[in-house]
């Protein structure tokens, strides 16, 4: 696991667009897997930018998105869908067709649906990078605690922590969705290559528990050590509860030195 210890959160988001820009030039056709939440935003700004500016181009970019609410449509504006147009697809030339977010809007034969979400990953080659977030219970997509970590894309039920993190996006009073389409631990570890992101105090012990802590369901991030090729991208904060920083620095100098492509 490669460890990058960031200032702050903007030079997360950076140095995040920067390995997908790199990626992307690197190979035109790339499968994304993409993440939403508040971290993810700086790095699809950067990435609008790049497009913008510097003719990144996505015409090529195939995406799967890891999850999406259950119960809202894709035009509520707190959908995943929405943040996602909203933050990146509107910016950048992905053709519609190539996009895929689990669809919210199931009301019946949630088995059959999942199984075709991890078809159409599977026929599209598989995805060569994955971003994710973390929550502040260590979930990655929304594998909340306990979540089996050979889970594959299913309904998931949110636990009272995750519903309270994402109650601050929903105007006052309004329903908070209870569930979600997500992809599965087991399908994240079946990815090429896992760019995870972190910042801010409240994600700290989660990230600790991530990296050093024991692979357990309680902490279904942890599953990560068992993927070949994962980056944590975090910021201080994030990152102040892990106790071989020196270690991770060294490790970091070194593959700027030998494989700086690892970081661009
Ligand atoms: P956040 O969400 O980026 O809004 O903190 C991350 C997550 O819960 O996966």
């Amino acid at each position: 696991m490669l460890v990058v210890l960031e200032r702050g959160k903007n030079e997360v988001a950076e140095q995040a667009a920067r390995i997908i820009a790199g990626s992307i030039r690197r190979n035109p056709a790339i499968r994304l897997g993409l993440a939403t939440g508040g971290t993810m935003i700086g790095v699809y700004h950067e990435l609008a930018r790049l497009h913008r500016e510097e003719h990144l181009d996505f015409s090529r970019v195939v995406t799967f998105n890891l999850d999406e609410y259950l119960g809202i449509p894709p035009s509520h504006p707190q959908s995943f869908r929405s943040f996602m147009q909203h933050h990146l697809f509107a910016h950048v030339n992905i053709p519609r067709n190539s996009i895929h977010i689990p669809d919210g809007t199931l009301t019946r034969d949630y088995d059959a649906y999942c199984e075709k979400y991890e078809r159409a990953i599977r026929d599209a080659g598989g995805i060569d990078l994955q971003l994710l977030g973390i929550g502040r219970n260590g979930h990655i997509g929304f594998n909340e605690p306990m979540s089996s970590l050979g889970s594959r894309t299913r309904t998931k039920e949110l636990s009272a922590e995750t519903i309270e993190d994402n109650r601050k996006s929903f105007a006052p009073g309004e329903e908070v969705p209870q569930c979600a389409v997500t992809v599965g631990i087991g399908t994240s570890l079946e990815t090429r290559r896992i760019l995870l992101l972190a910042t801010g105090q409240s994600k700290a012990d989660a990230i600790a528990k991530s990296i050093e802590g024991p692979v357990s369901a309680s902490v279904t991030a942890s599953a990560l050590q068992l993927h070949r090729d994962v980056t944590f991208l975090l910021d201080e904060e994030a990152a102040s509860l892990l106790t071989q920083k020196p270690y991770y620095r060294h490790v970091l100098d070194m593959t700027r030195k030998l494989m700086p492509e690892r970081l661009s």
